[in-house]
């Protein structure tokens, strides 16, 4: 796409998103209604869905001839990255969202037949938009983001996920024994904002795409990098653990993980 279609489009975005956000704002008060998907511990809302119903229909207006994947399955049965796809999480972090009524985002990554093109992280609470992408540069609420340092596993605190720890699944206890410590927020979305704000080192979690899509824009546009927990790349298609890092942890962390692979 032309760079100046894909900055329209940017801010175009930027402003559905702020919309979201009042969305989101408003319903929290009004009564929830809180269902389990597959758990306990697997939650959805009224509000993911109203929120997914919103950003599906405004996203669609802003270019529709693009395929939308979206959590909750109110956008399309996407089954190809090729032309222009947007992978939506309504809400990132379900569960804090029910219980702490903060730390969760509002996320969306755009991919041009597969090409990491725009992300949108959008702390709700905190009110901080993340947003662009490779071709024009990230911002947050409209600032220019500058790429984090490239700090080493053992010069930073990491991002983990509470499952892989407990169950120390791809030697996640020596990987945050390795770091300066272990922080768990509960939302990719608001982790993966971390490392792009370099309060984290890395970020690893079992992960499905939209989960990550949003973050691997903006993370691979500031000289981070995401890679499956084997070093190969993700599948925007797939779920599976994915790091999200800076070059010199990712190489720590990847000898620590694949050393008993
Ligand atoms: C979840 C959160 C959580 C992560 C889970 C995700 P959701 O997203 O990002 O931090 O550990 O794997 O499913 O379901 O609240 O959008
Ligand atoms: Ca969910
Ligand atoms: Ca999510
Ligand atoms: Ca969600």
């Amino acid at each position: 796409m032309e760079k100046q279609a894909l900055q329209q489009l940017n801010q175009a975005v930027q402003t559905v998103f702020q919309q979201a956000r009042q969305h989101v704002l408003t319903k929290m008060g009004e009564k929830l209604t809180v269902a389990e998907k597959t758990s306990r511990k697997d939650l959805v809302t009224n509000v993911d869905r109203s929120n997914e119903l919103f950003l599906v229909q405004q996203l669609r207006q802003l270019d529709p001839q693009a395929h939308i994947l979206a959590e909750e399955g109110l956008g399309d049965h996407v089954t190809s990255l090729a032309g222009h796809v947007w992978i939506v999480d309504p809400i990132d972090g379900t569960m804090n969202f029910v219980h702490q009524r903060n730390h969760f985002a509002i996320m969306a990554g755009y991919y041009v037949d597969g090409e990491p093109t725009l992300g949108y992280i959008y702390d709700v609470m905190g009110n901080r938009l993340y947003a662009g992408g490779p071709q024009v540069g990230v911002t947050v609420n409209g600032q220019p983001l500058a790429a984090p340092a490239d700090l080493p596993l053992s010069d930073g605190l990491f991002g983990a996920s509470a499952p892989l720890l407990i169950h120390n699944r791809f030697q996640m206890q020596a990987v945050v024994d390795a770091s300066l410590g272990p922080r768990i927020m509960g939302s990719a979305g608001i982790q993966i904002s971390q490392v792009l704000a370099g309060e984290l080192v890395g970020y690893l979690s079992y992960l499905r795409p939209w989960d990550f899509a949003a973050g691997r824009v903006l993370a691979e546009s500031l000289g981070l990098v995401v890679s499956q927990v084997d070093g190969t790349p993700v599948n925007m298609l797939s779920s599976g653990a994915v790091l999200v890092a800076t070059k010199r942890a990712q190489r720590a962390i990847l000898a620590i993980v694949t050393q008993t692979m």
